[in-house]
């Protein structure tokens, strides 16, 4: 697998976030979030850590004269020869683009008001490092990490009071940045956002409407997450608007948006089962991109949802139809589904993950759909990357797609060996594996995509998982100095990304 394999101009770059990396939560007088309030409640996170310092990136994106590193001041010429560039591991790769989230509380330390200088310092310094390496920034707005005064001032995504709120500041952004930023991703996984943090409970906010979750303390209504979900929904839409009429012309770039989206395949050749898989993909990826493109929610979301699914009037169906110039798509994993015949929603009440009526599982006749990755939810099933990128082509027009996530994790062992952990060749296999599945439908069925970005260069803070897993091409030895290690997957992707000119 090389580059040139590729077509011209496809790019390649890693993903982060910036709770997952920064941390500095108390530095650049960033707000409080609604993830910071999460980790501070005990028993959300498996091991009892938070993003305090995460992988400092905060300090670490580029070479800084003084570094604060655990409350104290270093210089870092004395200090550390081995701290290393993040900006420059990415440019050492051949990464052309490199794909992270601003902090909604380093902007507006309590979500509205004027501009915090110093977040706008931060993140401009940021993108200057990046250009100056001839590296892209592609830029999140909302990667989950809302400032808490807007949760506490009007209950957050709950109300639509947020929609102007999120177009201020995305608009502060593209103003300030956007005279270098040319991709622009309103939020990422807002499917994942509204099933998590208000169905599910176990992430920020930690409402839920799943009566039996032990950690459930607020929320219990099933309608919150198509509430929330619709606001981001209007949110997306006046943020593709407002850059549009405002920003569009004179900074040339383009704005989409990261939905997470598993491949759902039948499990069995049954009808019913078809239908379920259908609807499978209808909750999650539909939820969102049937609005994007068509203007309304899919109708088996109508019907089965029925009255808790807002509805959008005729302006807002326009305003949110067409608003998108590319569809970030963070795909990881495969799972087989089947009917749920019984109806379990009937039993618990409705609650948004049952509403489909589907029982998802990663096993048929005993066989596992494929390896699982550290992450048990993690079923490593290439070939469903092919099968979505059909699906989307197929279904919605192939529009534009970019690969804004796919990636494996290891186990955090705690007495392992580095040399064992820096050999990852089952990293190396899932990405040949899977960008090959891409490469498969770009070729062979015309698929619209023009970009992969790897989850992650950096090992880092997997929310609900703390520090337990690794998902990085650089391994972070937590016990020494956060220091950057390259796993062999760094060499790989090396070699992948240097052959430039495409062979016949
Ligand atoms: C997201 C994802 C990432 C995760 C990654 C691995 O919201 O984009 O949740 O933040 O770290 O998907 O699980």
């Amino acid at each position: 697998l090389s580059r040139a394999d590729f077509p011209p101009g496809f790019v390649f770059g890693t993903a982060s976030s910036a709770y997952q990396y920064e941390g500095a939560v108390n530095e650049g007088q960033r707000g409080p979030t609604i993830w910071d309030t999460l980790t501070s409640r005990p028993g959300r996170v498996i091991d009892f850590s938070n993003a305090d310092v995460a992988v400092d990136h905060y300090h670490r994106y580029k070479l800084n004269k003084n570094v604060i590193y655990a409350g104290k001041l270093f210089r870092n010429d004395k200090f550390n020869t081995d701290w290393q560039e993040d900006v420059d591991l990415m440019k050492d790769i051949g990464m052309d683009a490199y794909r992270f989230s601003i902090s909604w509380s380093r902007i507006f330390p309590n979500g509205t008001g004027e501009p915090n200088e110093e977040g706008l310092d931060y993140y401009n310094s940021l993108i200057d490092a990046l250009l100056d390496k001839g590296i892209q920034p592609y830029v999140t707005l909302f990667h989950w990490d809302l400032p808490q005064a807007l949760e506490d001032r009007y209950g957050g995504w709950l109300n639509s009071q947020i929609v102007d709120d999120f177009v201020n500041y995305a608009s502060t952004c593209f103003k300030e940045f956007g005279d270098r930023v040319k991709h622009w991703i309103t939020f990422n996984e807002p499917h994942n956002f509204a099933i998590d943090g208000y169905d599910l409970g176990i992430q920020a906010p930690g409402r839920c409407s799943i009566l039996s979750h032990m950690f459930c303390r607020e929320g219990k209504s099933s309608t919150e997450p198509y509430v929330v979900a619709h606001n981001i929904l209007l949110a997306h839409a006046g943020a593709f608007h407002a850059y549009r009429q405002h920003f569009e012309k004179g900074q040339g770039g383009l704005i989409g948006i990261s939905l997470d989206s598993k491949w759902y395949e039948p499990w069995s050749d049954v009808d019913e089962d078809a239908e379920a898989a259908a609807r499978a993909m209808d909750f999650e990826l539909g939820w969102f991109l049937d609005p994007l493109m068509f203007g309304h929610y899919p109708p088996s979301m109508q019907k089965l949802v029925s009255d808790r699914l807002p509805q959008f009037s005729p302006q807002d169906s326009k305003l949110v139809s067409g608003s998108l110039d590319f569809v970030g798509i963070n795909h990881y994993t495969t799972m087989y589904v089947r009917n749920d015949r019984m109806r379990i929603r009937k039993l618990v009440m409705n609650d948004a993950l049952t509403d489909a009526a589907i029982i998802p599982t990663a096993y048929r006749h005993g066989k596992r759909i494929g390896e699982t990755a550290a992450s048990k939810w993690l079923h490593i099933v290439p070939w469903g990357m092919f099968k979505l990128m059909k699906h989307i082509k197929e279904k919605y027009g192939n529009p534009p797609v970019i690969i804004t996530e796919n990636g494996m994790d290891d186990a955090n062992r705690p007495f392992s060996k580095l040399e064992d952990d820096l050999q990852d060749d089952k990293r190396i296999q899932y990405h040949n594996d899977y960008m090959s599945n891409l490469l498969d439908a770009i070729r062979n069925q015309g698929c619209n995509v023009h970009g992969y970005f790897v989850w992650s260069l950096l090992d880092n803070w997997e929310w609900n998982s703390g520090y337990t897993v690794r998902f990085g091409l650089y391994y972070i030895d937590y016990n020494n100095n956060l220091t950057r290690i390259p796993k062999t997957s760094v060499e790989w992707f090396t070699q992948v990304l240097a052959q430039k000119t495409a062979v016949m």
